[in-house]
């Protein structure tokens, strides 16, 4: 089958996964450094294990990036898609954890692909990426040994159960991608299982543009016969039929110009409130990415997991994509203008509109850390004074900031004679003062 072009969105979406893949494996392994020292030193087994899940896989590589396609045709090289990316991201931490700690990590990889023709795709996109040898295609028991792929052609819902059973092992950390196309493959019953697991790290793919076409079924058209299936697969996402009545509050409470904008605001939140609601210990970040041409909500990226710490190494990758995303945005407009002044005969390097376009790479990141400090301190006022810092580290996971400059505001506060702590580990208690 013909493959298709690698979209600015879902590019950005590629980075975000292989750099949050690199910084996960980093955390846990360093988090092991040293009981496998110790259990080396007594002449005891040690064993990690790191599992990377694509539940909806697709083909594994693209024609290419749209930017390049159409400037310069399709690549030499293979585009990648999730399912290589996540394999090739594993064997970089499975040398990382010999290289720079000394311990053997397991690594095993689970891809589901429902499609034929994608699974097929698929088959050869692992064969050219050179793992042919490591493929398990279609095991009868999911619980692939180190170093191999489980490849399954079906249905991810009805693998999920056997695939949990198969990361609650002892020493596992699981790392899970749900990237399906619409609504119908993230049913809460499902979803909330998944982020609940304690060392599972969860990438969601909401598809918010759909979810915005629906909701125009729902509040304008009238809820016809043949729209009722595609909004109960929202009530099933949701985990409740909730949303609608968020969204008809909306709709009568807010001016017409700025109900776009609310409806994404609360249902975003609301969706985020849900995945939180299965695990209270569970810390949420949602990342919006846009259409290239337009400021408008194509999808949004939920990443959950049980560290804190973790969340917030996020904020820093996500700093960086988003510069990236300007930039490939900007990419993309140059490479359809020039194509198009191609096709109409003409080529004239330095367009007016493009240098509005153009990202700043002076962009350099200034926080106000004495605001930031007033912020955390106000966060901590009420009863919640002693936290410990992952509690703050937590608190704040949803934001942007950086773990260094939270650690720095902590050092300002206490400089101040406003908080007060011995260090700055995870497990520090940390008190306000008034
Ligand atoms: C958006 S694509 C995934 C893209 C891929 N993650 C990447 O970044 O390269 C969604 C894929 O999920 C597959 N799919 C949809 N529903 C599925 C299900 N219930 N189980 C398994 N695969 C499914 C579709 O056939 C499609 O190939």
């Amino acid at each position: 089958m013909a493959l298709k072009k690698r979209e600015v969105q879902t590019q950005v979406k590629h980075i975000i996964l292989s750099e949050y893949l690199g910084a996960w494996a980093g955390i846990i392994l360093n988090g092991k450094a040293r009981a496998a020292h110790s259990q080396a030193s007594r002449g005891r087994p040690f064993r990690a294990r790191l599992v990377y899940v694509d539940g909806f896989s697709y083909k594994g590589r693209y024609e290419g990036d749209t930017t390049d396609v159409m400037l310069n045709g399709a690549p030499s090289l293979p585009t990648w898609g999730s399912p290589i990316l996540g394999i090739q991201a594993l064997d970089k931490a499975q040398q990382f954890a010999l290289q720079r700690h000394g311990f053997h990590t397991d690594i095993a990889t689970i891809l589901v692909e429902d499609d034929d023709d994608d699974f097929l795709d698929l088959q050869e996109s692992l064969q050219l990426a050179g793992f042919e040898q490591r493929v398990l295609l279609n095991p009868s028991v999911i619980a692939p040994p180190d170093g191999k792929i489980s490849l399954t052609q079906g249905n991810f819902l009805t693998y999920a159960e056997p695939i949990l059973g198969y990361i609650a092992q002892p020493y596992t950390n699981a790392l899970v991608l749900l990237d399906p196309y619409g609504p119908k493959g993230l049913p809460y019953t499902t979803v909330s299982r998944i982020v609940a697991h304690q060392d599972a790290d969860v990438m969601i793919n909401l598809p918010y543009q759909d979810l915005h076409k629906k909701l125009g079924y729902l509040l304008n058209e009238g809820e016809r016969p043949g729209d009722r299936a595609l909004l109960a697969n929202y009530d099933a996402m949701f985990g409740t039929g909730e949303w609608r009545a968020i969204a008809a509050r909306v709709k009568a409470e807010v001016p017409p110009e700025e109900q776009t904008e609310r409806f994404e605001e609360e249902l975003a939140n609301f969706y985020l409130e849900r995945l939180r609601a299965a695990d209270p210990t569970l810390v949420v970040k949602n990342i919006r990415l846009q259409f290239p041409d337009k400021d408008r909500t194509m999808f949004y990226l939920y990443l959950t997991t049980h560290d804190p710490t973790g969340a917030l190494a996020l904020n820093k990758i996500l700093y960086e994509a988003k510069l990236s995303e300007y930039e490939l945005k900007w990419n993309r407009q140059q490479a359809k203008w020039v194509h198009e002044s191609h096709q109409a005969g003409l080529l004239t390097l330095f367009d007016a509109g493009m240098d509005a376009l153009q990202p700043s790479s002076q962009d350099t990141r200034t926080v106000d850390i004495p605001k930031l400090a007033d912020g955390i301190r106000l966060l901590f006022s009420g009863q919640q004074r002693n936290p410990k810092l992952r509690d703050i580290y937590a608190a704040l996971a949803n934001s942007d900031v950086f773990v260094e400059e939270i650690d720095r505001a902590l050092r300002h506060l206490k400089k101040n004679k406003l908080a007060d702590f011995d260090d700055q580990r995870a497990s520090s208690v940390i008190s306000f003062r008034t």
